[in-house]
């Protein structure tokens, strides 16, 4: 929907006129390369999408937040005097996970009346979830004059996902999504937050995202399980010496060290984590050299190590990957985001673009029974108020 209908549907839902209608937009994400590093405080690589979440607010003179969505069926009232509470599981509760972290700050609010508008795919890996709760935070923080800068919002919707959401993620989705730029991916260090803004040049090329279409079944108590996995392997480890994070052990010195892990998994997990490190560096070091060969090796480096050692691709993102690389003029194809599911994200040469979409949907179908969507991805500015 344009704005301007999604105006005409906001002042039908909430019987009101178009004036005063603030209006926001939050990207999602696809991330390059640096898969299960971010909680591992290590480097990942993605870019904000120009596709993503649309919200118009205003206030209605009420005690109460009404949120309403263009998506789904589900409305929610609240009165704005906490406690906020999560009693199920339907989209509303980001927002409001997220106006609870601001409670939480001590910010008192007047009403308001919310429409959301997603072109997001649910549950694809793209960070709806982070596009969602980066909207509503700069909204709030707009509209309420708290005045947090972009990287403060970014913790406050990943707090407001891990406390009251109850889903364990690490920085890079909020992150992303919050300071993404047109044309540039994000080199960042999840330990220290730095970052830098690379330009994406590839030229010739796309990045084409493919969606299993296979929902994330288990995918939120699998994540927790590689947490803990990672974090067993850091025990093992800090018997050598005390270490924080698998990321802070190099590669080199981790194939010295590794047996110190007792269990073969989860000396696999940390195999993948402290190579995908690694893979990031020297990915970013490839694009900045035009070397767009070695940067598609890293990729497809990165899936293969993705399906083997850390184990969270599954038979339709393998799939969808084998097919992609058939296809001449493909340079790179791996998953993207937590996995179990969702998207992969392959680079490709644009005359290769048309065969691409054709065939990998034809071996994808022939082999899983499932229908492929695909996305050429553009690369999009971060979360901001558009009027
Ligand atoms: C999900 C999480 C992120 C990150 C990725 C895996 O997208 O939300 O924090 O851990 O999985 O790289």
């Amino acid at each position: 929907m344009d704005l301007q209908n999604l105006k005409k549907e906001f002042a039908k839902i909430y019987s009101t006129d178009e004036s005063g209608i603030k209006v926001y937009f939050s990207p999602g994400r696809v991330n390059l390369i640096g898969e299960h590093t971010d909680y591992n405080a290590g480097y990942v690589f993605p870019c904000a999408l120009n596709f993503g979440t649309t919200l118009l607010v205003k206030e209605n003179r009420k005690d109460i937040f009404r949120f309403a969505t263009t998506n789904f069926e589900h409305t929610a009232e609240i009165s704005i005097k906490p406690p906020f509470v999560k009693a199920g599981k339907e989209w509303y509760y980001y927002p409001m996970g997220v106006a609870d972290q601001f409670n939480k700050m001590g910010i008192s609010f007047r009403g308001l009346d919310f429409l959301f508008s997603g072109d997001i795919p649910n549950g694809a890996g793209l960070s709806s979830s982070a596009s969602i709760e980066m909207v509503t935070a700069y909204a709030l923080n707009d509209i309420f004059s708290v005045g947090e800068d972009m990287i403060s919002l970014v913790k406050l919707s990943q707090k407001a996902e891990n406390q009251f959401i109850g889903v364990n993620c690490g920085i890079m989705d909020q992150f992303a999504v919050g300071l993404g730029a047109k044309s540039k991916a994000i080199f960042l260090n999840c330990g220290n937050l730095d970052y830098e803004l690379v330009p994406l040049v590839i030229t010739g090329h796309k990045l084409i995202i493919s969606n299993t279409n296979k929902r994330r079944g288990l995918a939120d108590s699998k994540y927790n399980e590689r947490r803990s996995e990672c974090e067993l392997a850091v025990e093992n480890l800090s018997q050598v010496k005390k270490i924080n994070n698998l990321t802070e052990v190099s590669y080199a010195r981790f194939l010295e060290i590794n047996d110190m892990i007792t269990s073969p998994v989860v000396r696999r997990r940390a195999k993948h984590v402290i190579s995908e490190n690694q893979r990031v560096l020297d990915a970013i070091v490839a694009l900045k050299a035009g070397d767009l060969v070695l940067f598609g090796q890293l990729m497809n480096a990165s899936h293969d190590s993705l399906r083997n050692d850390y184990e969270v691709t599954g038979i339709e993102l393998d799939t969808l990957v084998e097919e992609a690389r058939k296809i001449p003029g493909v340079l790179g194809s791996r998953m993207t985001g937590a996995g179990f599911g969702g998207c992969t994200v392959s680079l490709v040469n644009e005359n290769s673009i048309d065969e691409f979409i054709e065939q990998v949907a034809i071996g994808y179908l022939e082999r899983t029974g499932l229908h492929a969507e695909f996305y050429v991805a553009e690369v999009g500015d971060g979360t901001k108020r558009v009027e």
